[in-house]
Parts: C-alpha cells; structure tokens; sequence
C-alpha cells in the first residue's frame, strides 16, 4: 500500500480539513497520520464512535516511545484510534514542544507507512520548510500533494516551496488549489503559473472552498453532508489519488537481465 503526503507552504489552506474528506471517501482501507509538528486538530476537532472524546495520549508520541522495540503494522494501528464515522487516525503531537521527544522516528515511520500492508496511509504534514522535522516522511510518500488558495500570496510561497521541494523528492507531485467553485479562472492561473516555472506537477485539482461543508470537520456541521460542494469535489479527487497510488511502484529496470535474458544460453 501507498503513502500520500498532503502539505502546505504557508497559510491554512485547508490540508487537515481536507485530509480528514480525503480520508473518509478514500475507496481502500485508509489511515489518516497526523504529521503536522504544530499540533493536532483531529483531537480537537473530531470525536471517536458514538461522540466519545478521542484519547490525546494515544498517538505519535506514544508511538514514539513504543517504536524503541520496532515499527510496524502493528504497533502503529495500536496507537491508531477511530473517529466517528469509521475513519481510523493516528493523532499528532499535542504541541509543538513534544515533537524534540519524537527523536529519530519521522524517517522509518515514512518508510514504514508507504508499506503498510494493512491499507494506504494520508499523511497531513501540516506546513513544510527546508527544516521541516517531518520532511522524511513527505520523502517516503508515492504522491505528495501540495495544497494552497488562489490568492497572489498562497500562489507565491506554493511557487517557492515547489522549487526546492522537486530537488528532495523523487514522488508524484500533485497541488490542490482551494477555491469558490466558480472562480475557475483564478485557478486556471494557478496552472498558468505552475506550467512557467517548467515543475513535474502533473496532478491539479480544484477543492470547492465551501465553509458549510467545511464546518462538518470542524465540529460544526448542519444538514446534508453529501450534498456540499466540498464534498462533490472531493470525491473526484479521492479517487484519481488512490488510483494513482493503487499501481505497483516502478521497479529498477535491470540493465544485466534485460541484456541478457535468463534461459538465453548463446
Ligand atoms: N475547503 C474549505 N472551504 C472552506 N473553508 C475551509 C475549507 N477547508 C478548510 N476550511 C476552513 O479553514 C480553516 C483552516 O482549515 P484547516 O485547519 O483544515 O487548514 P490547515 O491548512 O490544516 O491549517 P494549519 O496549517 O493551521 O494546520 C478552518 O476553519 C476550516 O473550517
Ligand atoms: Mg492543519
């Protein structure tokens, strides 16, 4: 199974909401990793079954201490919990101050959650920098979605973010660009914009910025969710995503057995 790492420059454009829709609709089994070294939300935000608060104590940094005896599976999915709804999360670091205690985790917890046998993996990465302590594990994701709005500002830091991050990872590159649906134009320019500075991002999508739908994640939601435009988006794109990551990953091509084929005895 497949890591996705979804990340934004600066701003808040919308990354956990939209890692918590992505997750939800996400058509295989799915865990939602909250990376973001500024805090959770999901546990403030979101309840477990029946409305149950989620336990904050259980997450990356009782991860962190357990992952001492090894990573894998197992061990994350027993730090993981469920939210209502059925969506399983591994909770973030309550603050930033507990990201020192995480230690060397962030590399082998992004090679293991990009093999995960039990589903695919969406991890919210919050905002990423050159120092960013959570950079591993964008540099294990199969795709890596930078999400931004169409404004001047959230273009530009998109466009500098872009530029560095193409020279430290080797993963599909995707951008989601949250806008009023009709404001189709201003997103056209974001691809304008993206196609001048000649980068490999070959997804782009257009989330509908809908503060009704919006507010379902955020503990505010009223009426039908399945009717906002947020989530008719979404599910277009939820699904181009898994299916991107649903193929193999490329192999090395092997030079030797190519040239000389086994059984090939001349
Ligand atoms: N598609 C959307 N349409 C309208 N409002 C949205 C949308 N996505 C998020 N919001 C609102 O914007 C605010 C920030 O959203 P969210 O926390 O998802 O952003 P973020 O990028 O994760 O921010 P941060 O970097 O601070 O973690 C919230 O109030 C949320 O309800
Ligand atoms: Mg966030």
């Amino acid at each position: 199974m497949a890591l996705v790492a979804l990340a934004s420059a600066k701003g808040s454009p919308g990354v956990t909401t939209a890692s918590l829709v992505f997750g939800a609709l996400w058509p295989r089994q799915v865990l939602l990793a909250e990376c973001d070294p500024a805090g959770s939300d999901v546990a403030i935000r979101m309840t477990g079954p029946g409305g149950a608060a989620l336990n904050s104590d259980r997450g990356l940094v009782s991860l962190a201490a357990a992952s001492r005896k090894g990573l894998g599976d197992e061990v994350i999915l027993a730090h993981s919990q469920q939210l209502d709804g059925g969506l399983d999360v591994l909770l973030g670091v309550r603050s930033p101050e507990q990201v020192g205690g995480m230690g060397g985790l962030w590399h082998p917890l992004g090679i293991t959650f990009n093999q995960m046998q039990h589903g695919d993996v969406l991890a919210d990465c919050g905002r990423i920098g050159a120092s960013s302590p959570q950079l591993p594990v964008i540099q294990s994701a199969r795709l890596v979605v930078l999400m931004c709005s169409a404004t001047g500002s959230s273009v530009a830091h998109l466009r500098e973010r872009l530029s560095t991050l193409v020279h430290h990872v080797d993963a599909q590159l995707g951008v989601v660009v949250v806008a009023d649906p009709k404001q189709r134009d201003a997103v056209k320019q974001v691809w304008t914009v993206l196609d001048a500075m000649s980068l490999p991002v070959r997804h782009r999508w257009h989330l509908a910025y809908d503060q009704a739908g919006a507010a379902f994640f955020d503990g505010r939601g009223h009426g039908r969710l399945d009717k906002t435009p947020l989530i008719r988006t979404a599910t277009d794109i939820t699904a181009e995503m898994a299916s991107l990551v649903s193929a193999p990953p490329p192999q090395d091509f092997d030079m030797a057995n190519a040239a000389f084929p086994p059984g090939d005895d001349r």
